[in-house]
């Protein structure tokens, strides 16, 4: 983030990784719980909630909009609903960091307030399209003003919106989930039509805090000011997360590491499907249900990869597995091709340049595609690699020192912070030889 220490990773070469480990709260679900808690009534009790700076920023603008919050501590928080029409206007231009999810989110229901904001936020959400949020909303009645489609955003709120139907023109869950928020305001039934299946986490905590939500294969209804009331929600673990760990245990030999009470979400469990499609060895156990989301233990032992086509309709169920997968790749045997993930390009970094560019460093066949890669498995050695600030593509070349020949070096590895506080700690004690550094 802007102002932020700068901070590098150093990784040694082997190791693998073993025993139990609980990665942080889901970022998505931790996000949702708070925006749907503020405006529902009654309070919300939340347990597992991630203390990582993306969902702390979600959490610091409700408070900035009047909402009173207790916590976290140790990932509970307490959310005293205000209800749907509470918030109040903030004192100045709410700041979102680095977190996309939290500002496109925002700006589907801040369009429904009274109030104008100002959403902003560090370098890379700057770099950001926002286009995709403003262009439907603007169809519903809203005014947002941006810089072309960039940040900082001018809400302006006493607007009427409408209930409109719309197809959306690519599989995003933020932008389906920032039109259902802008549905609830609206007069009418709002309709959203997904090319293919993302992350369903907000239909179904909307469905859990009984408003009125239909879902009918790729269509989503919401209708129009209704009431939330607030339920319990308890985070799962965040399969992206724990991603970073399935990877590791794929690929270093000797490893046996079990992520416990992960979310397997069907629109999220893309990278186990392909991790199982490549070879590896994956087995859920204690699986159930809590506050309408699957959870699993999910245990990883190594067994050797193979390259595989990766299925494209495989590609939004692990659009945030990317990084890690990609190197996963880089220790099959043969080619994997990946096609269909242009997104990529516009996550907290281009995902896709940043990471063939690191893989070319560290002597893999790493080719970038418009749409994807093409990576021929082989032998990694050791270089100097640049994160570009991105959280993922950190964590996905940390876990490639586990296979490689030499020490790597991630450079601008800070916000590592914004999905994973404690990477570092937990992949230590799993078996990783890694170090932070400031510079
Ligand atoms: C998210 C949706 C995805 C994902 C992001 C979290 C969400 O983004 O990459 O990390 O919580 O809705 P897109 O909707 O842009 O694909």
């Amino acid at each position: 983030m802007s102002g932020q220490q700068q901070k590098q990773y150093i990784v040694q070469p082997g190791g693998k990784l073993t025993g139990e480990c609980r990665v942080p709260g889901d970022k998505s679900i931790s996000h949702r719980s708070i925006i749907l808690g503020a405006i529902a009534e009654g309070t919300t009790n939340i347990t597992g909630f991630l203390e990582g700076e993306d969902a702390l920023a979600t959490l610091a603008a409700f408070r900035k909009m009047g909402v009173e919050i207790e916590g976290p501590e140790q990932g509970r928080v307490t959310v005293h609903g205000v209800g749907m029409n509470g918030l109040t206007l903030p004192e100045d231009a709410i700041d979102l960091g680095n977190s996309g999810t939290s500002i496109r989110l925002l700006c589907g229901l801040l369009a429904g307030q009274k109030f104008n904001t100002v959403l902003k936020g560090d370098n890379s959400l700057a770099k950001r399209p926002m286009g995709r949020v403003i262009d439907p909303l603007a169809k519903m009645g809203a005014v947002i003003g941006s810089n072309e489609g960039k940040l900082p955003l001018h809400v302006q709120g006493g607007n009427n919106l409408y209930a409109i139907s719309y197809e959306l023109p690519m599989a995003s869950a933020q932008v389906k989930s920032c039109l259902l928020l802008a549905g609830m305001y609206a007069k009418g039934k709002t309709t959203i039509v997904e090319p293919a299946p993302t992350r369903d986490h907000s239909e179904r905590m909307l469905a859990g805090m009984s408003y009125p939500i239909e879902v009918e294969g790729n269509k989503i209804t919401i209708e129009g000011e209704g009431k939330l009331m607030a339920t319990d929600i308890d985070v799962p673990a965040d399969i992206s997360s724990a991603t970073f760990f399935m990877v590791g245990a794929a690929i270093a030999p000797g490893s046996d590491m079990t992520l416990c009470h992960v979310g397997v979400n069907s629109t999220r469990i893309g990278v186990i499907n392909i991790l199982k499609m490549m070879g590896a060895d994956i087995t859920l156990s204690n699986e159930t249900v809590t506050g309408g989301e699957p959870v699993a233990d999910i245990q990883v032992r190594y067994a050797p990869l193979k390259g595989i086509n990766i299925p494209v309709d495989q590609v939004p169920l692990a659009i945030d597995e990317f990084p890690a997968l990609f190197i996963a790749a880089a220790c099959a045997e043969g080619q994997t091709i990946l096609t269909g993930a242009k997104e990529l390009r516009v996550k907290e970094s281009d995902r896709i340049q940043a990471m063939a560019a690191g893989l070319v460093i560290l002597g893999i066949d790493a080719q970038a595609t418009d749409d994807g890669m093409i990576i021929e498995g082989g032998i990694m050695g050791s270089g100097e690699v640049d994160s570009l600030g991105d959280h993922r593509i950190a964590m996905a070349f940390a876990i490639a020192g586990l296979q490689a020949g030499g020490t790597i070096v991630i450079k601008d590895s800070a916000n590592v912070t914004t999905s994973f506080p404690k990477f570092v700690e937990l992949a230590t004690a799993a078996g990783l030889v890694l170090d932070e550094i400031d510079g």
